[in-house]
């Protein structure tokens, strides 16, 4: 009798433990975040850097409760840099994690296609990164309801690279590269273009290759004739690197100039030595923003030998990105993803890379710094202000 209450007593309080067990966990609410990076194919660091960025928001708003009181889930994707890798992984988030938030992607060329899904499908989409026009605006001058960035776009970045050659380097004629295949390329080589020749100055070769090229020479020999000031070359790090080793190899002595997709830890500093470029922040900004941030940053992730990690613009646009979408979310006060878009449009947010309010486009306005490589790293140079 006696050990039949006990046992009886056992059960009752192991099924209360259990049903409470298994309430928390029940309403242990979940937000999740899709993040989709490249963190393979041709450039890596851009998304390493960009899941460390978002991560450590992420950490950030989940020690300090998450957000309307559930922990944010992170769903990280690989995907590439490229369209069709990018459009799996967002059908995927989409459709089997079921997320209504995507930041990502890093490159333009990805990020406008996934745009189309994510508009479709009501999920909001903020890429930290994409600075071609389309991704926010479709075919019609239409902006996507659901799809927002955290950077300024490449007309600005266009100007401001060729006021700058204009105006500081006192260049008179330009030399232009691009690689048509790729959206952000191309577009930034046509806005600079357009504002080189507005301000005066002359454009003496504009040549055309493609991502896959590995030799340079037959546009090399073109701008060793023609004796350019500058040669812009606004693509990827990767491309950077065999470009300017191969100019440098033949002797070339025009500066070389490019935008944000020079910005990584694998710049060849030695050969892309004496260019400049536009970008979205640098860690040597001494604004309490950017210090607090390099900390934090610092102290979550470190290199081989266990020094803190120098965040570039890519971990701080991601870092500002996941800021921006969670406090969206929490200024909706709801899980609902048109609910944050439109608490996303109303937005007024201090993050690392600036201030960001958006225009109609869902475009932030932004300024924009000049880095140069120069000693064997890269160096701040000036700021310019939209
Ligand atoms: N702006 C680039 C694009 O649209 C991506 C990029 C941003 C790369 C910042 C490096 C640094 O494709």
């Amino acid at each position: 009798m006696r050990t039949y209450k006990y046992l009886s007593l056992i059960v009752i309080l192991a099924m209360a433990l259990t049903a409470c067990g298994g309430g928390a966990a029940a309403t242990q609410k979940q937000i999740k975040v899709a993040i989709l990076a490249p963190l393979s194919g041709a450039q890596p660091t851009f998304g390493t850097s960009t899941r460390d960025g978002a991560l450590l928001a992420i950490d950030e708003w989940n020690a300090k409760g998450g957000v309307l009181g559930a922990q944010i889930v992170p769903v990280v994707e690989d995907s590439q840099c490229k369209a069709d890798a990018a459009v799996n992984a967002a059908n995927k988030v989409i459709n089997q994690d079921k997320v209504h938030y995507i930041v990502g992607e890093v490159c333009s060329s990805a990020s406008i296609p996934v745009s189309e899904i994510a508009d479709a499908n009501k999920v909001v989409q903020i890429s930290p990164t994409s600075t071609n026009p389309s991704v926010t605006v479709d075919a019609n001058g239409n902006v996507k309801p659901y799809v927002f960035r955290a950077c300024f776009i490449d007309p600005f970045q266009g100007t401001v690279g060729a006021k700058f050659a204009l105006g500081t380097l006192k260049a008179k004629t330009a030399f232009i590269m691009e690689d048509q295949s790729n959206d952000y390329v191309k577009g930034l080589a046509t806005y600079f273009k357009q504002a080189f020749i507005a301000g005066g100055g002359k454009i003496v070769g504009d040549e055309s290759y493609t991502g896959k090229d590995t030799d340079f020479s037959a546009i090399i020999a073109k701008i060793s004739a023609a004796q350019p000031d500058i040669v812009y070359l606004p693509d990827y790090y990767n491309v950077v690197n065999l470009v300017t080793a191969q100019a440098k190899q033949a002797g070339i002595k025009a500066t070389f100039m490019g935008g944000d997709g020079w910005d990584s830890s694998s710049l060849d500093t030695k050969s892309a030595d004496g260019g400049y470029y536009t970008n979205h922040y640098s860690p040597d900004d001494p604004s309490p923003a950017v210090q607090n941030f390099l900390k934090a940053y610092g102290a979550k992730y470190k290199d081989d030998k266990g020094n803190p990690e120098k965040p570039d613009a890519l971990a701080a646009l991601a870092y500002d990105a996941t800021n921006i979408l969670l406090t969206s979310i929490k200024n909706a006060g709801v899980d609902d993803s048109t609910k944050v878009r439109d608490a996303m449009a109303a937005i007024n947010f201090t993050g690392v890379s600036g201030n960001v309010t958006y225009d109609k486009d869902h475009n932030p306005v932004k300024s924009a710094v000049i880095l140069a490589v120069r000693n064997n790293k890269v160096e701040y140079d000036t700021t310019v202000n939209p």
